[in-house]
């Protein structure tokens, strides 16, 4: 089976996973410096977000060069080493890829606004102004504001669905395509096992660049970008079939090279993106659900809802995936709370595919508080410009503060003030304490690798639901393995054939099970039936 089918993923945001060199920043070095955790920790592969050449307008998503290393995070042969100790250790490497738009100083988008009969103008999206002298059409952009900046020398507008530095590749211009393949063959020749790709489901817009129809749901205040449904910005029919190009050059590669696919799109829209049998697309298309309809009503039976819609609209030979939480998303113990993160790791580790895990959450890493002077997510600080300061959106920064390892100077991230502030929670909450802890989260989510590999119904037997009170969401994988799950603070009971207890979240207990499981408040257990 390729070993993307069942890899749990880790996600490092590197700017906060480990600094090496003294500047508060992380870098590819102190990523290396920590494979042994990973390996430890037992998931199979790590996704790297952006480290490439960068103004860090957006912290690596607006890229200046997709073939070199920043120097805030290294060099390209520190990338080399990294991916040669990641190999030796039998994990695996995706890096991220961003092929929707640019930054505003790449070489590419420089020649391109340089003059109407640039050989590159037509690589970016430009359009003349409204006859107003105004933007183009109602288009607005991710992080707010038009989605047309006008370059006021060629008197003509530019796309970009986020920052204005972050202008759109036109992917309808078959030289941008072969160019943006070139650069995953320069990867995948240097050694890399696949890529995470940036927001697969808006890189192709509306030919006739129709204005979109308002959002009646959309209230003042909210976010620009919501005014509009995304009839024509999103989601396009040449998405799919730009995907399937990706597909082919990854498959002129040896060794299950893959692509997991950004799409937040529901499950009717998202599963076309697998392409068919006959002509692949995205391996993995993020099954984004336990996060959007998940965590905003975490209960049994709207979990057991979300999993089993998917389940149920999933192509039969397609590889199902899950994920908890990312550099965009708010830290899952800050939305349910430390014990029911537990429940979701056990939750998530036991479903059928490949799970992705966010760094940190490990540990139980809350989200941060931002001083207001010390804010960075460029969505968050153009918010701010349109809202002022009441009701701000505190954006991405608290998801994203360093990673705790130690109780001691900076938890161990840095020897300087790092980039965003320390959560004030490290003295008690970090690897180091929580190493020690048999009971800890940590602990929890080794435990839970090491079951997960060693039990392989877990690993590749079709989920089956099984009938759970009110309050647990239970499933079986394979008839051999049961997961009941209590999403509540009550005690519950729930009937079950014979088995051993596998694992509690609580981690303290084993044993038999005649055929009535307690469940005790906020527990989780894995049973193995006899
Ligand atoms: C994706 C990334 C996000 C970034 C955006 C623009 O959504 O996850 O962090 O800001 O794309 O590249």
């Amino acid at each position: 089976m390729e070993w993307w089918k069942t890899a749990t993923i880790y996600q490092i945001y590197p700017r906060s996973f480990q600094d090496s060199n003294g500047d508060g920043i992380g870098d590819l070095e102190g990523v290396r410096s920590r494979l042994g955790y990973l390996k430890d920790l037992g998931v199979d592969a790590i996704w790297l977000s952006p480290f490439y050449r960068s103004p860090m307008k957006d912290f690596g998503y607006d890229v200046a060069d997709y073939c070199d290393v920043d120097p805030i995070f290294g060099t390209l042969a520190d990338f080399d080493r990294l991916l040669e100790d990641t190999h030796r250790l039998g994990l695996k490497l995706i890096i991220d890829l961003v092929p929707n738009h640019t930054s505003d100083q790449h070489p590419w988008f420089v020649e391109s606004r340089s003059g109407l009969d640039n050989p590159k103008r037509d690589w970016y999206v430009w359009r003349d102004p409204a006859p107003d002298g105004g933007p183009p059409n109602n288009w607005m952009a991710f992080f707010g504001g038009p989605a047309w900046t006008l370059d006021e020398r060629t008197g003509q507008y530019y796309l970009h669905q986020f920052l204005p530095e972050q202008p759109d590749l036109n992917w309808r211009n078959p030289a941008v395509r072969q160019a943006i393949y070139e650069v995953m063959r320069f990867w995948l020749r240097r050694g890399v096992d696949g890529f995470r790709v940036d927001v697969m489901w808006l890189l192709v817009e509306d030919a006739l660049f129709r204005d979109e129809p308002e959002n009646p749901h959309w209230q003042p205040g909210q976010w620009d970008r919501g005014r509009h449904l995304h009839l024509y910005t999103e989601d396009q029919p040449e998405t799919r079939q730009i995907v399937g190009e990706m597909r082919q050059v990854l498959d002129e590669f040896d060794g299950d090279r893959m692509m997991v696919g950004e799409i937040y799109l529901p499950y009717e829209r998202l599963m076309p993106y697998y392409g068919t049998p006959e002509r692949p697309g995205c391996h993995l298309p993020f099954n984004f659900h336990l996060i959007t309809q998940g965590l905003p009503n975490w209960t049994a039976e709207n979990l057991r809802r979300v999993v089993e819609e998917y389940q149920a609209s999933l192509p039969s030979w397609a590889t199902p995936n899950w994920v908890l939480g990312n550099h965009d998303q708010h830290r899952l113990a800050s939305r349910i709370g430390h014990a029911q993160a537990r429940v979701a790791a056990m939750l998530l580790f036991t479903l059928p595919g490949s799970p992705t895990w966010y760094y940190g959450d490990e540990i139980g890493m809350v989200d941060g508080v931002i001083p207001p002077e010390r804010v960075q997510d460029p969505a968050a600080l153009r918010q701010r410009g349109v809202a002022g300061d009441q009701g701000l959106d505190p954006g991405r920064d608290p998801e994203r503060t360093p990673m705790q390892w130690t109780p001691f100077a900076y938890a161990g991230f840095s020897t300087v003030e790092p980039w965003l502030p320390v959560n004030p929670d490290y003295p008690e909450r970090n690897v180091e304490s929580q190493d020690a802890d048999p009971f800890s989260m940590l602990s929890l989510v080794r435990t839970l690798l090491v079951v997960r590999k060693a039990t392989p119904g877990l690993l590749e037997a079709p989920y089956e639901s099984y009938k759970a009170p009110e309050g647990v969401f239970a499933y079986l994988r394979g008839r051999v393995g049961l997961v009941a799950l209590n999403f509540t603070g009550e005690p519950k009971t729930l009937a079950v054939p014979p088995g051993e207890i596998l694992l509690s979240t609580h981690l303290d207990r084993y044993g038999v099970v005649e055929n009535a499981l307690e469940l005790r408040p906020h527990e989780g257990i894995i049973l193995k039936l006899s």
